[in-house]
């Protein structure tokens, strides 16, 4: 499973990128829009960063305009996955670049036809958002099994993404349900490390160490 970082702002890109376990980046237009950059600048600093997959969303809502954007995207680095949205005119511009072997991450899929959808059109990746489907009191990790479920029997090589991820249990359960991919905000990769016993164990053998050493110098 790749763990992703769902996010535009650098540093916390180059904190995770330092412990060697962040596989690719995804962005979206309110997370670009916190940063205060044009788009074309930020996916460009973030693809010199990480050696992997970096989402870039389109902003146009008619099919010829995603297309022509999409291919404005994908010009800036070979890593650059074009993010559509689910409506028709966004599986339209899908179908069109993906024939063009423009790799597509088709997000806001929220239910298991959306997801068949993404995956006919050609979408190299799909984003189910397990955490607003909870918020609604539906199953977002109930979904991401859905589809794996789907995609198996199918025979459909559309990776599955889950994004929308809040907490530490969202991307094991994730994992566990079959997506491929778990990207999340910095602070939920943070707190995959969180665990008090740890913290606990290692002041003990420290202290341990520490009285060795006083022994031995006696
Ligand atoms: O990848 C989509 C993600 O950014 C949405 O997260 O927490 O706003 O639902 P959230």
């Amino acid at each position: 499973m790749k763990l992703f970082l769902d996010t535009a702002n650098l540093d916390e890109i180059r904190r995770g990128a330092a412990w060697g376990i962040v596989d690719g980046v995804t962005t979206n237009p309110s997370l670009i829009a916190r940063e205060g950059v044009p788009i074309e600048e930020r996916i460009a600093a973030i693809c010199d960063l990480v050696d992997g997959d970096v989402s870039a969303e389109v902003v146009a809502t008619s099919a010829d305009e995603m297309v022509r954007e999409g291919r404005g995207l994908a010009r800036i680095h070979r890593n650059v996955v074009v993010k559509l949205p689910l409506i028709p005119d966004g599986i339209r511009a899908c179908s069109l670049l993906s024939k063009d072997g423009i790799r597509t991450n088709v997000t806001l899929c929220f239910s298991a036809a959306q997801a068949l959808l993404a995956a006919k059109a050609g979408a190299y990746i799909v984003s189910p958002f397990v955490g607003r489907l909870d918020d609604i009191g539906s199953s977002g990790i109930g979904l991401i099994r859905d589809i794996a479920g789907l995609y198996s029997s199918a025979g459909f090589p559309t990776r599955i993404l889950a994004a929308s991820l809040r907490s530490p249990m969202h991307v094991v359960e994730s994992a566990k349900a079959g997506a491929h991919i778990a990207t999340m905000p910095f602070k939920v990769l943070e707190a995959l490390f969180e665990h008090p016993l740890t913290q606990k164990g290692l002041d003990q053998f420290l202290r341990d160490h520490a009285s060795a050493l006083a022994a031995a110098a006696r």
